[in-house]
């Protein structure tokens, strides 16, 4: 079996959501607590055993391929200053030479058109492709556990975790089939299915591994929903092919692509950070206890 050594990261969408910020700055860039938001990606990645990242970036987004270089007169001056720390805190985070890769996307035409853009730095091996706004909060990461459970099953692994039924029409659905080694295997994929007409209520949540031949489905896929050319319609042709299990993600996820979500991420990982863990959970409780007369009578 092929090891996954690749992770794909694709960074080239809109971000209208988080307007007008995202005029001039990357989504992925925005910050939870003092990292930005793919930093954590990349970092769960790496606790995968990920060995080389591909990001395919689009029009301003270079500050990201800026981000991963490294930055000469910022070390030199803090290597003058004797800033031991934050020296050894950014050489931690800093991919070695020749193991990040950029291609650029030249038009947001969907996240399968994203990535296809990838297939040549993929080559023809199995990888990894984890959603930048999508971060997961959990002792051990999640793709870790989906590189556990592909080397028990081989195939293609997908998170999955559970909505609220009457929500599927926001999600991917899968059917849920027997189970297999750490996961089960999935029966069916639905794009946004009216509660009456879903599988389940597992919805795919943003961390795939994909076999390569995925890029052939993807190279003459046609545009579907939202006008875009969908991953999910071709993994829908992959799986009439080849087989698909779910492993079950069980700790948090926040939507960094949504202001709800990136507000609640700042939050609950800033409460994981013992540095300052307490002194957010005071002044959090604080503002809640003194938030305006209404929203602290509905808290009663
Ligand atoms: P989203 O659906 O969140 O779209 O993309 P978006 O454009 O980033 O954000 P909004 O909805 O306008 O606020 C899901 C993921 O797919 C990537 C995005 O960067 C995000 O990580 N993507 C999407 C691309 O790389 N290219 C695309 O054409 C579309």
């Amino acid at each position: 079996m092929r090891k996954i050594r690749k992770a794909v990261f694709p960074v080239a969408g809109l971000g209208t959501r988080f307007l007008p910020a995202t005029k001039a700055i990357p989504k992925e860039m925005l910050t939870v607590v003092d990292r930005p938001v793919i930093q954590y990606v990349v970092d769960e990645a790496r606790q995968a055993g990920i060995e080389h990242l591909i990001f395919v970036t689009g029009r301003n987004k270079g500050v990201i391929e800026d981000y991963f270089d490294i930055q000469v007169e910022l070390v030199n001056t803090l290597t003058e200053r004797g800033k031991e720390a934050e020296l050894s805190l950014l050489d931690s985070l800093q991919p070695k030479p020749g193991t990040a890769s950029f291609t650029r996307q030249q038009a947001p035409l969907g996240l399968g058109h994203a990535v296809w853009c990838a297939r040549d730095l993929v080559g023809g091996e199995p990888f990894a492709l984890l959603l930048p706004d999508m971060i997961m909060q959990a002792e051990q990461g999640c793709m870790k556990k989906m590189v556990e459970l592909y080397e028990e099953t081989g195939g293609n692994i997908l998170s999955v975790e559970q909505c609220d039924p009457a929500e599927t029409h926001k999600y991917g659905i899968v059917g849920r089939a027997e189970d297999v080694g750490t996961g089960f295997r999935i029966d069916g994929m639905v794009e946004k299915p009216k509660a009456a007409e879903a599988p389940s209520n597992f919805f795919i949540s943003g961390r795939y591994i994909l076999q390569p031949e995925i890029f052939d489905i993807l190279e003459t896929q046609e545009k579907g929903a939202g006008n875009e050319i969908q991953l999910t319609d071709g993994m829908l042709k992959l799986a009439a092919r080849q087989d698909f299990y779910g492993y079950h993600f069980t700790g948090r996820t926040f939507d960094c692509g949504s202001k709800e979500g990136f507000i609640e991420a700042n939050v609950a990982f800033a409460l994981w950070r013992p540095d300052i863990r307490e002194k957010v959970y005071d002044n959090l409780q604080e503002l809640i206890e003194n938030v305006e007369p209404k929203f602290a009578a509905a808290a009663e």
